[in-house]
C-alpha cells in the first residue's frame, strides 16, 4: 500500500478499527467518507473485490440492452386501454428485467432535490453529530454506519449510509433542520405508487388488482429509506459500493445524485443503468419474488464508485407488513409447480438478510426449496 504521509494515521485506525473491532454492534467504525477525505492513494487491501471483473459490464446504450421504462400516468389513467398497455409493460419489465425506469410518477422534481438536498446535509454534519444516530442492531429505527455488516462481512464496501425506518410509524434524524418534513411528504408519495404499481402487477398475474395489497397488508407496510453515500475511492477498478445482492422487500425506488454507478444483472451480464432526467429507478425484490413463485425475478444489482466524484444515492425499500408470512400465492402453485420458497414472515426474513453481508452470495438463495 503506498501511503501519502497525510494518509497514514487514518489508514492505520481504519486498519485496526474494521479488522478487529469492527461491528455493528461497536461505535468505533471509521466512515468511508473520513477515510476517502484522509487522501488515501490506494485501497486498503480490505476493500479488495476479488471477483469483480468476472462477469461482463456492457453499456445500456446497447441496442440489447435498452432498459424497459413504465409510464405510471398511463397506469392512473381512467383510458382502459392505456392503462392496459402499461400494466403489459409493467409486467414484462418485472419479468425480463426486475428492473424499469418510471416517468411521469407525479412526485415534484424540487421535492426530490430537496431530499436529496437533506441527504447531503446529513452526511455533511460532523461525525461527532452523526454519532447520535449509529445504530447498533438491525432494528434500530435510525441507524448510521459503514458498508453493509462490518461484524461479520470479510469484503468491505465503500460506502455509508443512513437507514431509517419510515412506516408504518415514522422515524427520521432531527438534523439537518427540514429534513424530516421532505422525507415524511415524500415518502409518502412513494407508498402510493407503490400501491398503484402493485395494483397493476396483481392484475398482470391474473389476480384481483388488490391480491397482493391485500396479501401484504399494504396499510401498514414497512417502509425503509436508504441513503447511501459513495465518496471519490483511490482504486475504484479494485473495490465496490455494494456488492451484488437483490432487495428484501417487494418494490425498491432509487433516485441519484449523479448519474452511474447501479449496474443490474441481465442474462449473466451487468449492463450499467443510466436514468433518464427525473425518472424513478424501480427494482423487484425478493417478496414478489416469493409471492409470485418465482414468475417476477428479485434483481441482482451493485452500486461501482467512481475515483474522483462522490454519489449518493436515495432508495427506499418497500415491503409488506412486517407481521405478514410471505410464501407463494396459493395460485401460483399446483402439482407440477411445488412452492418454491420457505415461507418465514417478513420480519424474520428482514432480519436474516440484514444479518447477511452479501459478500458470500445472494440471500434469497437460501430461501429457495
Ligand atoms: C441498495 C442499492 C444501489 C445504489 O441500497 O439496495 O442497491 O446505486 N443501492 O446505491
Ligand atoms: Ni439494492
Amino acid at each position: 500500500m503506498t501511503l501519502s504521509p497525510k494518509s497514514m494515521a487514518a489508514t492505520f485506525t481504519i486498519a485496526t478499527d474494521f479488522t478487529e473491532h469492527s461491528s455493528i454492534h461497536s461505535s468505533k467504525v471509521t466512515t468511508i467518507k473520513s477515510l476517502s477525505e484522509s487522501g488515501l492513494t490506494s485501497l486498503p487491501p480490505s476493500f479488495a473485490c476479488k471477483n469483480l471483473h468476472k462477469i461482463p459490464v456492457l453499456d445500456s446504450s446497447s441496442e440489447y440492452n435498452t432498459l424497459p421504462v413504465v409510464d405510471f400516468s398511463l397506469l392512473v389513467s381512467g383510458n382502459s386501454e392505456q392503462r392496459d398497455k402499461a400494466i403489459q409493460d409493467l409486467g414484462q419489465a418485472c419479468e425480463e428485467w426486475g428492473f424499469f425506469f418510471l416517468i411521469n410518477h407525479g412526485i415534484p422534481e424540487n421535492l426530490i432535490n430537496s431530499m436529496m438536498e437533506g441527504v447531503k446535509g446529513f452526511f455533511n454534519l460532523s461525525e461527532e453529530e452523526k454519532k447520535e444516530f449509529q445504530g447498533k442492531h438491525i432494528f434500530d429505527p435510525i441507524r448510521y454506519g459503514s458498508s453493509i455488516n462490518t461484524a461479520v462481512e470479510k469484503i468491505h464496501c465503500w460506502r455509508d449510509f443512513l437507514k431509517v425506518f419510515v412506516h408504518p410509524e415514522f422515524h427520521f434524524p432531527h438534523k439537518p433542520s427540514g429534513f424530516s418534513d421532505t422525507a415524511f411528504e415524500y415518502l409518502k408519495m412513494i407508498r402510493e405508487i407503490i400501491r398503484e404499481l402493485l395494483r397493476g402487477l396483481s392484475e398482470n398475474l391474473g389476480l384481483e388488482p388488490n391480491y397482493i395489497n391485500k396479501a401484504t397488508t399494504i396499510e401498514s407496510s414497512f417502509q425503509v429509506f436508504v441513503a447511501n453515500l459513495y465518496p471519490p475511492c483511490p482504486e475504484p477498478e479494485l473495490a465496490v459500493g455494494l456488492h451484488p445482492h437483490s432487495d428484501h422487500g417487494l418494490l425498491t425506488v432509487l433516485t441519484e445524485s449523479i448519474s452511474g454507478g447501479l449496474q443490474t444483472l441481465h442474462n449473466g451480464k451487468w449492463v450499467k443503468v443510466n436514468a433518464p432526467p427525473n425518472a424513478l429507478m424501480v427494482n423487484t425484490a425478493d417478496q414478489l419474488e416469493i409471492m409470485s413463485n418465482g414468475k417476477y425475478k428479485s434483481n441482482v444489482h451493485r452500486a461501482v464508485v467512481h475515483s474522483n466524484a462522490t454519489r449518493i444515492s436515495m432508495v427506499t425499500a418497500n415491503g409488506p407488513s412486517l407481521d405478514q408470512l410471505i410464501s407463494p400465492a396459493t395460485e401460483f402453485v399446483s402439482d407440477t409447480h411445488p412452492p418454491a420458497y420457505t415461507s418465514v414472515t417478513y420480519k424474520k426474513y428482514y432480519e436474516l438478510s440484514q444479518s447477511n453481508s452479501f459478500d458470500n452470495g445472494l440471500f434469497l438463495d437460501r430461501m429457495r426449496i
